[in-house]
């Protein structure tokens, strides 16, 4: 039991807890969760006793995005985003490529409500589909608010141009790739001042819902933000994003979960758009 216990302690630090917690977690990151087979996402919730919501959980993510059937609801707000430059270190957990950042390095106001910008991950291919479509890989910010509510930010990514944000980093995660994971250790590397306005364009259009973490321990209450526009992502940036991680994980993405009757919001801004 004990990988198994402290890589849920690792689980929760990454995605709860946010970055200061992180370098205490480093030497107890062990992969007990995969994407195929018998660690596979059908099999999670009977991995850890944490892990239970998993499979038992009624509001999970992700989702497949029906537009025909999305709720346009006129009470949802823009997405005001207010992100800024930080220190920033680039992480491969084996299960995907993060980045951490140090200090504030921005704010997402939702629903009236503050959230901290945390840490951001990619996942190759897309978890949210659109019409039962796939896209090669979505990008998920991750916000905490004071009371310890989460709220995320996504962006789905189509091949075309190369985006702008991965090719900064494309030499480091090309280093990342060949770093030896020591034993159960994740791999880091340091990537100075990092700005991230760019990060926060794009949002005229957004679908929301509440889900689910799409890793174990998979907790609920999250606040989903699916950005409308899709971004273009070229195949050697998807390459860089798998090359560093375990064999099990290079298609890290988590099946669609059923609605269970919950409804999927869109927020669009017609005045912008002028029509
Ligand atoms: C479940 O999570 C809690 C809180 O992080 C931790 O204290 C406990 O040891 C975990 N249990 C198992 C079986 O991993
Ligand atoms: C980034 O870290 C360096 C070295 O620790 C420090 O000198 C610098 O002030 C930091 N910059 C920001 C924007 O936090
Ligand atoms: C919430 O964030 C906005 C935008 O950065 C800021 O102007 C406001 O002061 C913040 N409110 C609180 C309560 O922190
Ligand atoms: C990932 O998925 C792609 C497309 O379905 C497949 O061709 C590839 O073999 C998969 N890779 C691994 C390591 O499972």
């Amino acid at each position: 039991m004990a990988p198994r216990l402290s890589f849920s302690v690792f689980a929760i630090a990454l995605l709860l807890v946010g970055a200061s917690v992180f370098a205490k977690q480093e030497q107890i990151n062990s992969i007990s969760f995969s994407y195929v087979g018998t660690t596979g996402p059908g099999h999670w919730g009977n991995l850890n006793p944490n892990y239970t919501t998993c499979s038992h959980g009624k509001w999970q993510s992700p989702v497949n995005i029906v537009r025909d059937k999305v709720v346009r609801n006129k009470k949802l707000k823009p997405l005001t985003r207010d992100y800024a430059a930080a220190n920033a270190t680039l992480v491969d957990n084996g299960f995907n490529i993060a980045i951490r950042f140090e200090g504030h390095v921005g704010v997402l106001v939702a629903d009236g409500k503050n959230f901290t910008f945390k840490q951001m991950h990619w996942h190759s291919p897309s978890e949210h589909q659109i019409d039962g479509k796939r896209f090669p890989v979505e990008m998920h910010l991750v916000h905490q608010a004071d009371d310890g509510s989460f709220a995320v930010v996504s962006a789905l990514y189509r091949y075309g141009d190369p985006d702008p944000f991965i090719s900064k980093i494309k030499s480091k995660m090309d280093e990342l790739a060949k770093e030896e994971r020591e034993g159960h250790e994740e791999a880091q590397i340091p990537l100075g001042v990092m700005k991230t306005k760019y990060l926060s364009r794009n949002t005229r259009k957004y679908y929301r819902y509440f889900g689910s973490l799409t890793t174990p321990p998979c907790t609920e209450k999250i606040m989903w933000n699916i950005v409308g526009k899709v971004k273009s992502v070229s195949k050697d940036q998807v390459k860089a994003l798998k090359a560093p991680l375990v064999s099990s994980c290079k298609n890290n993405s988590r099946p669609v979960q059923p609605l269970n009757g919950r409804h999927i919001e869109v927020y669009h801004d017609d005045e912008l758009r002028g029509n």
